[in-house]
Formats: structure tokens, sequence, C-alpha cells
């Protein structure tokens, strides 16, 4: 495994030259905290994003999906407790201006710059509200305000009656949302890891109170899982419990899945027991009554929600890092990354040995066969060496050659990313040998 302490510098020129990830805005010297998917990237973040709709909403019967808007009534986030809440503490430093969020500063350190050393040099904290706030229409006046959304999770309240009378839901069943989400947050940083622009995979499920805590229960197990067949390792993953000082506005219970990073245990997803606080708190800001009628019991009461919160982008950074290898095949160094073939970019690139015989054709025929079924790349450019080398830093796990054999007996070789064992497959069976192999693909560590 590469040194940690360069691995993210590594990873970020990997993501920029294989087109994984750029700075945004780059030709204007970029924004801060603010990138863009390039054509890997954007398959490999859609990639997560299906096996997460997959796992969350089609392979289930209790949860619908939504996609709400990124603008909602100005009142959602008072009744939600935004504009009083959330916020983060900030400091000034007054000798070189830069800023912090106190609550990162050791308590040891108090007063003391982290960047330029200044002893007594920070300000006192101020508290600073995170959401971007904009106007609606041409013109910019108080009563115009509304804000880009910090979660998508206060969409699916709104709309939880909604969901529920037109899917025919009944309680216990949950709302899923991918969707963008804003914060200005004072230190954004690590790459991805913490931008102000991201993309949140939510899912609010409604329960009886009382059933609350043991529904808690059955998702943290469901989300770890969920972790494992997207390939990460299990011994980079832990649960972390929050402490009274650590609990959201609006938890009674929460639980933050971590991931090893290579700057620390970092929350890659928060679990929350959010009881009735959102229904009841819209209840009283809207006037409208957001409790359930239980035909079958004949009782009513206010759901309280059990909330699964996955950051994507996260999700994206978290399966780069762990993918990310560095290794030495016959005497010659590679990258390479291990990525799960659910969501690698591209699933096999097709390499011609060489640009005659009759084998690009071949080569040609089965890129186009393989192509209605998966992403898969062509490539008859130099060595067979240097392609394969090209395809391992994409993550692509499969290597297809079509060599003088395959002239003779209609078979390719498959060569294997990870075991780099090469095995020799009719063409004809290829489609299926392949799905077979992604299908039983396991990480090995
Ligand atoms: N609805 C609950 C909620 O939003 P959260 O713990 O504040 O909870 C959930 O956020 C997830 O969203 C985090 O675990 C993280 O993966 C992602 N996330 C939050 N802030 C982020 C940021 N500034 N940049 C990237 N991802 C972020």
């Amino acid at each position: 495994m590469a040194a940690i302490e360069k691995l993210m510098d590594k990873l970020v020129s990997l993501c920029k030259r294989r087109g994984f990830i750029f700075p945004s805005s780059e030709i204007y010297g970029g924004l801060n905290s603010c990138y863009d998917y390039g054509p890997l990237g954007v398959e490999l973040k859609r990639n997560i994003k299906d096996f997460w709709w997959k796992a969350m909403v089609q392979s289930r019967d209790d949860i619908e999906g939504l996609d709400a808007s990124i603008l909602m009534h100005p009142r959602v986030w008072e009744a939600s407790g935004h504009i009083a809440n959330f916020t983060d503490p900030m400091v000034d430093c007054k000798v070189c201006k830069a800023r912090f969020r106190a609550d990162e500063i050791k308590p040891e350190k108090a007063g003391q710059c982290p960047r330029c050393g200044n002893k007594d040099a920070l300000t006192e904290a101020r508290n600073f509200n995170l959401m971007f706030k904009t106007f609606m229409g041409p013109v910019e006046e108080a009563a115009n305000v509304v804000y880009m959304r910090p979660e998508t999770a206060q969409g699916i309240y709104v709309n939880v009656y909604n969901v529920m009378q037109s899917s025919r839901q009944r309680i216990p069943f949950g709302i899923a949302q991918i969707g963008k989400a804003f914060r200005n947050e004072i230190t954004p940083g690590n790459f991805t890891f913490r931008t102000r622009e991201f993309e949140q995979m939510e899912m609010q499920f409604f329960v009886k109170p009382g059933t609350d805590m043991e529904w808690f229960e059955y998702w943290k197990a469901q989300r770890i899982a969920w972790y494992d067949g997207l390939g990460v390792r299990k011994n980079k993953l832990q649960f972390h419990q929050h402490g009274p000082t650590e609990l959201a506005h609006y938890a009674a219970a929460a639980f933050d899945i971590e991931y090893e990073f290579p700057f620390g245990w970092k929350e890659l997803e928060g679990i929350h027991n959010r009881t009735d606080f959102d229904l009841k708190r819209h209840a009283e800001y809207s006037g409208k009554d957001l409790s359930y009628f239980d035909d079958a019991t004949r009782e009513k009461y206010v759901p309280y929600i059990v909330e699964t919160s996955a950051g994507c982008d996260r999700t994206v950074l978290t399966t780069l890092i762990d993918a990310y290898d560095e290794d030495v095949i016959e005497g010659e160094a590679r990258t390479v990354l291990h990525l799960a073939p659910v969501i690698a970019p591209i699933k096999a690139g097709v390499f011609p040995l060489v640009k005659k015989e009759g084998m690009p054709e071949v080569a040609q025929k089965i890129y186009q066969d393989l192509k209605k079924h998966f992403p898969v790349f062509y490539d008859d450019g130099g060595a067979i060496g240097r392609r394969y080398r090209r395809m391992d830093e994409a993550g692509t796990p499969f290597g297809i050659t079509i060599d003088g054999q395959t002239l003779q007996d209609q078979t390719v070789t498959v060569r294997d990313r990870d075991s780099l064992v090469q095995t020799r497959v009719a063409n004809d069976k290829l489609l299926p040998f392949i799905q077979e192999q992604m299908a039983a693909y396991k990480r090995v560590d």
C-alpha cells in the first residue's frame, strides 16, 4: 500500500490524469472546494448511486423513491431548526486573517492561530449559519429569501403523506432520495471529503413510536453491510456513537459509519433516530395535521423517523482511496484501482495484440457485442503491457486480448486485474464468463 502521507497527493493526481475528478473552473484558477467529475468519475458516481438505489429502493417493497426540489419554502428551514441551529462556531486570526471552526482548535492551544502560530491571535467565536441564501425572483429583499437545501431530508418530510397515499404504503415504510445539498462550510478540504456543494443519498424510515430503536439497530446493520457489497474493506470501517454534545439538534440517538481515511477516521454516513421532531415541527409551522392513523389498530400517532444519510461524494472518495494500490509486476511498477466490478467505470478492456492479421476485426466484434451489456474500452495503441496498465489505473477489472490463437480456435485471454490470472475463454462464452466473474467478485486485501 502506498505510503499514507503521499496517498492523497497521488490519488488527486490520478483523478485528474485519468479523468475521475477535476478542480472546478480550473482555467480560472479553480474555485475553492468545488470539483467536477470527469468521464470515469461520472460513471463511478452513477454506479454508486445505482447500487444504493437498488439496495434501498428497487429491491424493497417498503421504500419509495423521491426527487424533491432543492429550493423549498423558507418556513421549512424555520421548522426544521436549521435557521436557528445549523451553525458552526467560527474564529478569525487577527494577524494572518485565516478562518477556523472554533471546535477544531485544541483546548490546550486556545487563542493560538493554527496557521501562523501567533498566540492570543484568535477572535471570540461567532456562530455562522451554514446555509447558502439566495433570492427568488428579481428583487433582492428579505421577503424573497430562499435557501439552498443543506440536507435532502426535508424534501422527504414535507412529502410523506403525498408519497404514502399515492403509493399505498403503510407504516413502517421509507422514502429515499439522492440529490444535491449545499453547506457554506468554514473549513472545506481534504479533496472531495468536505465541500460546499455535495450529493447525499438519504433514506427516511417512518415507524411507530416505541419501535424506533429496533429499526435503528436494523438500519445500522443494513447500512454497514452495504459498504461490504461496494467492495470497501471491512477493517477500514467502524461505528462511532454520538455522545450528548455531538448529537444534532434533531437526534435522540446517532451513529456514524466511519472510514479510516489517510487523514484519520472520519464520518462517511450518519444513522439517526430523529424521533417525531421533524413531523411535529412541520405540523406546528404549516398548521397541517401530520399524524398517521393506523386503520388496523385504530391508533393515531406522529411517526418517528430513522434516517440513513450517506454522502455520495464521500463514498466515491472512499472507494477510490480504498481501491488505490501500487505493486510491481514483472519488475515494473504499476498503479491499480481494485474497484469492485459493480462500480468500476469500465468493466473490460478489449485489446487486439497487433493491428493486423485480422485481430482488430475480431476485437471490434467482441467490443461491439459486449458494449450492449456494459461499458467496455477498445485500445489498440502501444505495447500490450502498457494497455493493461492504463486499464489497471482506471480500475477496469478485466482485460480481453485477441491474439494469434484467437484466429485459429476462437478463444481469447481474459486477464484478471487483481490476481493477474489469464484464462482462455471461447469468444461465444465471453459474456457469461465475465458476468459470472463480476457476480462472484470478492475483495482480496
Ligand atoms: N440529514 C442528515 C444529515 O444531513 P449529516 O451527518 O450532516 O446528516 C450526512 O450529513 C452525510 O452527508 C455525511 O455523513 C457526509 O457523508 C455527507 N456530508 C455532509 N457534509 C458534507 C460536506 N460538506 N461535503 C461532503 N459531504 C458531506
